[in-house]
């Protein structure tokens, strides 16, 4: 192993350390370069940067594998379920049979809301778009839930009630939204049963609890769990690094997520697809305007900074949508445009020369369209499944000895030193 990288700036030699990490992953080790140097690195968008050591996620981007702590997400998506692979993320290890009881119960028991934050969605803008409602409900959860940081058992009781509240603040939102009658969680239910019958049981027409759409959506919100150092999740580590309490922590983590680059691709890929099924658009236009450096087209869903080969979380998705869509028995005329953009693009030198692939928002709306998940909550249902993995992220940050608040530097490009002028003298 290459132990050490020397560098050369100014005709002066420097010998930096090389940290490997459990999967054969190098970084130089740049934290003395100011002090010996002067210099600092350059790297918008920390394309070629590591905040972290994190024992969370494993991404190979090259090989297209994805593994929460250790386990492959296809074996997860096969065999778990959400609250056991939450579980898994937060503390590392999958729970006992007495473990995941125990999480059930707890994750039943704080799926209520408090009566006074009722409040919100009544006073909240009619049309005020879920993803700003709910990074706001949960940041007022510190109002009305203060954390007892020093005690483990509370903040594991913490990390559960996060968990819980936020499918009761998705489902109350979308009930109250559309005028409904809003339905509480059933402590027979599971995690992701008790989602689906509060979003869609009413007076009207009792809702039948489907085995399969349980576990569809058991498998969308395992695919979402974490990311390792997805933009959201930098921003869960950089607000948490300033001790911020974990709420407004995750509330800084839903409001990243909102993004149309980021989390809200899944809205803008159905958006995208329903733009050329209403158009008319054909799949030749649409992969040459992706292709248009001078048009804002882009094939959303598509394209990945780590990944540079077929996202596993979309190979997993794109099977769930002929699941979800021939149980509920719909022929939805996006998806077969999804399909001939994917054949298109694939084919297509530009998409191959860049590596662009169909990452995990590509199909994702079209399995929750299915489902009867309304667009604007596509992105409430990402929040959903990546705050087990936003809680993990926090929870490592926060213990990790070589953490310190973030604060990275910059290249100044501005004026140099100028006097004021008095308004009178400015013309
Ligand atoms: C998620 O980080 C994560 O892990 C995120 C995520 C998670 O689970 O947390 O996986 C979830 O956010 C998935 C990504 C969802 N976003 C989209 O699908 C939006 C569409 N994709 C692009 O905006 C883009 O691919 C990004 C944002 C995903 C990645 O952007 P990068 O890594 O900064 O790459 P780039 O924008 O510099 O693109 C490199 C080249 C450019 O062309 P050139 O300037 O080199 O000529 O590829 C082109 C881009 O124009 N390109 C695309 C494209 N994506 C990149 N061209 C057409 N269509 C696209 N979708």
């Amino acid at each position: 192993m290459t132990e050490h990288a020397k560098l050369i700036i100014d005709g002066k030699e420097l010998t930096l350390p090389v940290i490997e990490g459990s999967q054969g992953e190098k970084a130089v080790d740049i934290r003395s370069l100011r002090q010996e140097t002067g210099y600092i690195t350059f790297d918008p968008g920390f394309g070629n940067t590591g905040t972290c050591r994190s024992s969370i996620t494993y991404m190979d981007g090259e090989k297209g594998i994805l593994r929460y702590r250790g386990i492959p997400i296809e074996q997860l998506a096969e065999h778990s379920t959400f609250a056991e692979t939450a579980f898994l993320l937060i503390t590392g290890q999958l729970p006992t049979q007495d473990e995941l009881t125990r999480t059930s119960v707890y994750l039943n028991d704080f799926s209520p809301l408090h009566e006074n934050m009722k409040a919100f969605y009544q006073n909240y803008p009619p049309q005020a778009h879920p993803m700003g409602i709910l990074s706001a409900m949960i940041n007022a959860m510190r109002s009305f839930y203060p954390e007892l940081m020093d005690l483990e058992e509370e903040m594991n009781k913490t990390y559960l009630r996060l968990i819980s509240k936020i499918r009761t603040m998705a489902a109350m939102a979308y009930k109250i939204s559309t005028g409904q009658k809003v339905v509480y969680p059933r402590p027979d239910l599971c995690y992701c049963a008790n989602f689906l019958n509060m979003m869609f049981d009413n007076v009207v027409v009792p809702y039948r609890i489907d085995d399969d759409l349980v576990k569809a959506l058991n498998v969308f919100w395992i695919l979402h769990a974490d990311h390792e150092q997805n933009c959201s999740t930098t921003a869960v580590r950089v607000v948490g690094s300033g001790k911020v309490n974990i709420y407004s922590t995750i509330s800084a983590g839903i409001s990243a997520l909102w993004g149309p680059l980021h989390g809200g691709a899944n809205q803008a890929v159905i958006n995208m697809l329903g733009k050329i099924h209403k158009e008319g658009l054909t799949v030749k236009e649409c992969i040459a305007k992706a292709k248009d450096s001078n048009d804002p087209f882009r094939l959303m869903g598509f394209g990945h900074r780590v990944y540079k080969t077929y996202d596993p979380r979309a190979k997993i998705m794109k099977k769930m949508c002929d699941v979800v869509l021939s149980k509920m028995r719909i022929n939805d005329p996006l998806l077969n445009i999804a399909q001939e953009l994917e054949e298109a693009a694939l084919s297509d030198s530009y998409f191959k020369e860049k590596n662009l692939y169909p990452n995990v928002d590509f199909y994702s709306g079209i399995v929750l369209r299915a489902m009867g998940i309304p667009t604007n909550m596509f992105t409430v249902m990402f929040a959903i499944g990546r705050l087990p993995g936003w809680i993990s992220q926090w929870k490592e940050d926060v213990a990790d000895p070589e953490m310190k608040i973030s604060r990275p530097r910059q290249i100044y490009s501005g004026s140099t030193k100028k006097d004021y002028i008095p308004i009178e003298d400015r013309g």
